[in-house]
């Protein structure tokens, strides 16, 4: 992430504009209207609502924005229909019960425009503390409009942008169209592709900038995104019964401030409000290089920021346009060399050697991917079988991805991205050739010396490989009987109580997303605040990672290891319940860049705790344990900062005499 200065996007409002006349509240009803310049406020103080003037403009418009010493617009009305050389505007409620802002001439210069109010004389808009303006029907309480399914610019915390499932409508963030001027610009932002959901820049019909798919915790375009509960994002609406997709996030720390905002230029600005220096920075951007720009290589195309020339065709293929090309006009992309076995076999021409695949690393991958069921080596081999697979990764979240139309749109990262494996003939595959001789020396040589190493190898093993698998079935079935024992031990909760102390797992009392479920916070009804951890039902290993915490976890007792509390399995539902660790993990103070910053004598207790809590585990316990998935965002804090060892998912036990072990699985960081 950057610390760049955020150089203000937008207007610095005339703060003189906004004269306080009167008490401000944050509701307006039939008997109350908002006449320029009063305002609006949301119970908390950091929104206001009110009408508005952008710097060398003479328009004014309404607009909510962030209350702070460099205010920040995060909406606006009557984007399209401004009010002109400073006439002063009304907010006031509709004799039909919409929501209207009029000029002195009363004509109706914006309305929410719901049509059929049934309680028309008795509704009410409100401010609220997120930043959205709210039209209810004043008994009911029911909600009849939200600007936040009308946003402008800027996504805000508990935000939704949606697509609906039925008819495909999408919300979308517009770009103001310049930074005076906010009405519709050129640059749309949504969700897209929806098998595999990504944002989406538009510049029109034109896709300006992609995220890459999501994987459940971040996007795959989006290297720098890497601690999931920082951002807090969610991606909903995969399951059947929801009625639509939606991307939202929640920061952990509610008086965080923290937006994104499409700029005038189509970039998607992280931005942050920063209370020691009283501005607003930059955190993120959706464009650090030409290469963010989508489909900027073309067809078969490569984007390297730090190599010059930037685009590159892949190993392979060659530019459709050599002329064009050269002169770094990269839009025609690349065509493939050597025609693959796959067509030539369809075209009747020969067969020969099979097609394979040639592995790219760290790479941001194509758009149009298509999901598929397969897992591990499936994805391979289904792929290479049929012939309009042109490529494929795989994702343990997503499972197998490919590409059956052009490659479009990939960059080379430095760090992170996914390794992509796009199909091409056998000649490609083939590069010894040249050098026969030489290789066919070292190749017998070496060949000889790795028979001899393998046979004797092999011979070693067959002997210890009947007592190792053995050992490990033993092991298991300890484990097993172990397990159900150790159930019986641990406290059990209702799964009744646990849904009613974290409002029926309300998305807002999500915490974050370890890889075997999401983390809610609750309030048990003594008022213990809990956190609980809940077995996603999609996540296969869960189980087994669910029994051996609960082993392990209640097995040991120490003040640098989180505390179970008691679990809950109920049905299907499988639940760990822990204390609740008001200052989250390590990794929020280390990479937050809103966080505080630890003084050295914190960083050297933490240190200390972390290191008591190892030892213990290694050396100190009854049992011998490996954590096996240390990282920071899986250390807690308690509210003194006393570090806490957390997520034994992962974890193995070892026996006291034990001091060596071979495991079949690849785990952790
Ligand atoms: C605003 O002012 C301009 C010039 O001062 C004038 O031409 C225009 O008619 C005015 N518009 C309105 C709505 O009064
Ligand atoms: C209000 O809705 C009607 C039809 O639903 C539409 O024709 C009209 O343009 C809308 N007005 C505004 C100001 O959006
Ligand atoms: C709303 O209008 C209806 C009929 O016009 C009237 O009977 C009722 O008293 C009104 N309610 C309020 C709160 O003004
Ligand atoms: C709406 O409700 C509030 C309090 O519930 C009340 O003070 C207000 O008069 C009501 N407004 C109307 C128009 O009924
Ligand atoms: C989605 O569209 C359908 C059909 O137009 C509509 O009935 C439904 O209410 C919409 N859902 C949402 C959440 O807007
Ligand atoms: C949240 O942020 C505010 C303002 O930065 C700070 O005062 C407060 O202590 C923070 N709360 C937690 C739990 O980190
Ligand atoms: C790049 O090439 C395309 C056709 O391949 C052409 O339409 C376009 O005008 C070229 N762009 C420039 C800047 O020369
Ligand atoms: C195979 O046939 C199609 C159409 O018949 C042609 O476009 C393509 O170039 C052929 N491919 C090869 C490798 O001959
Ligand atoms: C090959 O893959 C495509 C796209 O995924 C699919 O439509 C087609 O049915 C597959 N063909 C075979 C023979 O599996």
């Amino acid at each position: 992430m950057r610390f760049d200065h955020f150089t203000n996007l937008k207007i610095l409002l005339m703060l003189s504009c906004f004269v306080h006349v009167g008490t401000s509240l944050d509701t307006i009803s039939s008997s109350k209207f908002l006449k320029d310049p009063e305002t609006l406020r949301s119970n908390d103080g950091l929104f206001k609502l009110g009408f508005f003037t952008p710097t060398d403009s003479t328009f004014s418009y309404l607009g909510i924005w962030y209350d702070m010493a460099k205010p920040q617009v995060v909406w606006v009305a009557n984007r399209d229909h401004p009010l002109q050389n400073s006439s002063s505007g009304i907010l006031k409620i509709y004799e039909d019960g919409n929501l209207v802002v009029i000029n002195e001439q009363n004509q109706i210069l914006w309305s929410t425009n719901v049509s059929n109010i049934a309680a028309s004389n008795s509704t009410t808009a409100q401010l609220q503390n997120s930043g959205n303006l709210v039209l209810q029907e004043n008994t009911s309480g029911s909600m009849i409009w939200q600007s936040f399914q009308h946003p402008c610019d800027t996504l805000l915390q508990q935000m939704k942008l949606t697509v609906n499932k039925t008819n495909g409508e999408k919300m979308e963030l517009s770009s103001w169209r310049s930074p005076q001027d906010p009405s519709i610009g050129e640059f749309f932002a949504s969700l897209n592709r929806l098998s595999v959901p990504e944002v989406f820049i538009w510049r029109g019909e034109q896709p300006y900038w992609r995220s890459g798919p999501w994987n459940g915790q971040i996007f795959l375009g989006i290297p720098d995104m890497n601690t999931v509960y920082l951002h807090g994002f969610i991606l909903g609406g995969q399951d059947e019964g929801e009625d639509s997709y939606y991307i939202t996030y929640t920061y952990p720390n509610k008086s965080d401030v923290l937006i994104y905002v499409l700029s005038p230029k189509g970039i998607l600005h992280e931005v942050y409000w920063d209370y020691e220096m009283s501005n607003w920075l930059e955190s993120w951007s959706s464009q650090n290089s030409m290469c963010d720009v989508y489909g900027m290589c073309g067809a078969f195309g490569s984007c390297d920021p730090s190599s010059s020339p930037i685009c590159s065709c892949l190993r392979g293929f060659e530019p459709m346009n050599e002329e064009e090309w050269n002169k770094q006009n990269w839009t025609s992309g690349c065509v493939r060399k050597e025609p693959l076995q796959c067509e030539r076999v369809t075209n009747g021409t020969e067969s020969g050697k099979s097609d394979g695949f040639l592995k790219i690393q760290n790479t941001k991958v194509p758009d149009f991917t298509q999901r598929l069921p397969f897992v591990d080596d499936d994805c391979r081999t289904k792929c290479l079988e049929n012939c309009s697979c042109i490529a494929y990764a795989y994702d343990s979240y997503i499972n197998c991805m490919w590409w059956t139309s052009n490659l479009i749109d990939m960059q080379r990262f430095s760090n992170g991205g996914t390794d992509l494996y796009i199909r091409v003939s056998y000649s490609e595959l083939d590069e010894k050739k040249k050098n026969t001789t030489v290789i066919v020396t070292i190749t017998v040589i070496v060949g000889t010396i790795l028979i001899v190493a393998c046979a004797y190898i092999l011979w070693k093993r067959t002997t210890t490989i009947q007592e190792k698998t053995n050992q490990e079935i033993q092991k298991r079935n300890q484990i097993n009987s172990l397990s159900k024992a150790k159930l019986k031990e641990v406290s059990q909760y209702k799964f009744e109580k646990l849904a009613i102390a974290t409002n029926n797992f309300h998305l807002s009392n999500k915490l974050g997303e370890g890889g075997f479920g999401p983390v809610y916070k609750g309030t048990l009804e003594d008022g213990q605040e809990i956190a609980v951890k809940r077995l996603s039902r999609a996540s296969g290993q869960g189980l087994e990672e669910f029994m051996n915490e609960v082993i392990v976890i209640s097995k040991l007792q120490h003040l640098n290891l989180v505390r179970l509390l008691g679990c809950c399995t109920d049905g299907d539902e499988k639940i760990l319940i822990y204390e609740y660790m008001p200052n989250r993990s390590l990794d929020a103070y280390m990479f937050d860049p809103v966080g505080k910053v630890l003084g050295w004598e914190k960083r050297f207790k933490i240190l200390e705790g972390i290191a008591r809590g190892l030892l213990y585990l290694h050396r100190d316990s009854r049992l011998r344990i490996i954590h096996r998935d240390l990282k920071l965002s899986n250390i807690l804090l308690d509210e003194e900062l006393n570090p806490k060892i957390s997520d034994f998912g992962m974890a193995r036990i070892f026996g006291r005499s034990e001091d060596a072990a071979n495991t079949n699985r690849v785990v952790g960081t």
